[in-house]
């Protein structure tokens, strides 16, 4: 990992030690140092809102954060829910910290695809954040992309042409998922509700920037055309998304602490290890608002 322009975002005055903040890559990222979350005031919380609204991904490494106190720091941004669809195993006592396990007997569930968090939801969660208990060196990283930059990338034309159109989002591609894999629970097929509208291009509630918002896994259409007319454009839009230099690629070690913003990045879970390489985090979700 490349960290750079060092700068210091402010003083922890509870501590006396100094937080310290430095960029990943040119599109999105930032790696929060010498904090601990489990006990920040107020003025450190306020400085990590504004610095995760600037870099939509932040990365906090060397946390030792119980599930109670992870839960507590989620809350910072939004209310805590359980994952939408109850489908994985919690901590004991702790229904909204999701257990995501690798390990020999117990395959993960895949999530090696580009999306944003259960979007086909009627309020997609805003924010979740990741704590990795174990990993397996270089093994299982998890890829990010820039939404605002994405969006930004394209012509005025197809910007103005993406303005005001809804996408369909469904939640299938999350049920056929369910079969495959033994440590989520089997959906019913009836809990899969009809495809969502949602804009495909969405105003972020707290910066009140444009993001574009679809993605390969969840999105099947537009609202006002078939898929196999939307496929194109779709997949155009992810491309641009997805390239190279609008991606940071994170590099899990334990005691790292990630979180994300799904109302502007999409992740991809990398698939690169087997049934014997651990890999054991706890997730939790920051309830998000109806898409504008
Ligand atoms: C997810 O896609 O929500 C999980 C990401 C990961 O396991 O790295």
């Amino acid at each position: 990992m490349i960290a750079m322009d060092l700068e210091v975002i402010r003083d922890m005055s509870d501590n006396g030690k100094t937080m310290k903040l430095s960029r990943l890559c040119g599109a999105l990222g930032a790696e929060v140092r010498d904090v601990d979350l489990a006990r920040l005031d107020e003025a450190a919380s306020a400085a990590i809102r504004d610095a995760f609204h600037e870099h939509l991904v932040l990365v906090f490494p060397d946390q030792d954060l119980a599930a109670g106190a992870q839960v507590a720091f989620t809350e910072l941004f939004g209310p805590v829910e359980p994952h939408p669809l109850r489908t994985r195993r919690t901590v004991d006592g702790h229904p909204a910290v999701l257990i995501i396990e690798n390990r020999k007997g117990r395959p993960g569930a895949r999530n090696d695809y580009w999306h944003s968090d259960i979007s086909h939801a009627e309020r997609p969660p805003a924010v979740s954040v990741l704590h990795a208990l174990k990993v397996t060196d270089g093994r299982g990283d998890t890829m990010f992309c820039n939404m605002y930059r994405a969006f930004d990338a394209l012509s005025d034309g197809l910007r103005e042409t993406l303005r005001g159109r809804r996408a369909l989002h469904s939640g299938m591609a999350t049920y056929t998922r369910s079969l495959e894999h033994n440590d989520a629970r089997t959906i019913d097929p009836g809990e899969v509700k009809p495809p969502r509208a949602h804009p495909v291009v969405r105003t972020h509630p707290v910066t009140g920037r444009p993001a574009l918002f679809v993605n390969p896994h969840f999105t099947i259409g537009f609202e006002d055309m078939t898929e196999d007319e939307s496929r194109p454009l779709l997949d155009t839009l992810h491309a641009v998304a997805t390239r190279p230099e609008n991606v940071y690629r994170h590099r899990w070690r334990a005691g790292d602490v990630v979180m994300w913003d799904n109302r502007c990045t999409m992740h991809y879970a990398v698939m690169d290890y087997t049934e014997d390489m651990v890999r054991l985090l706890h997730r939790t979700t920051a309830a998000g608002d109806a898409p504008r």
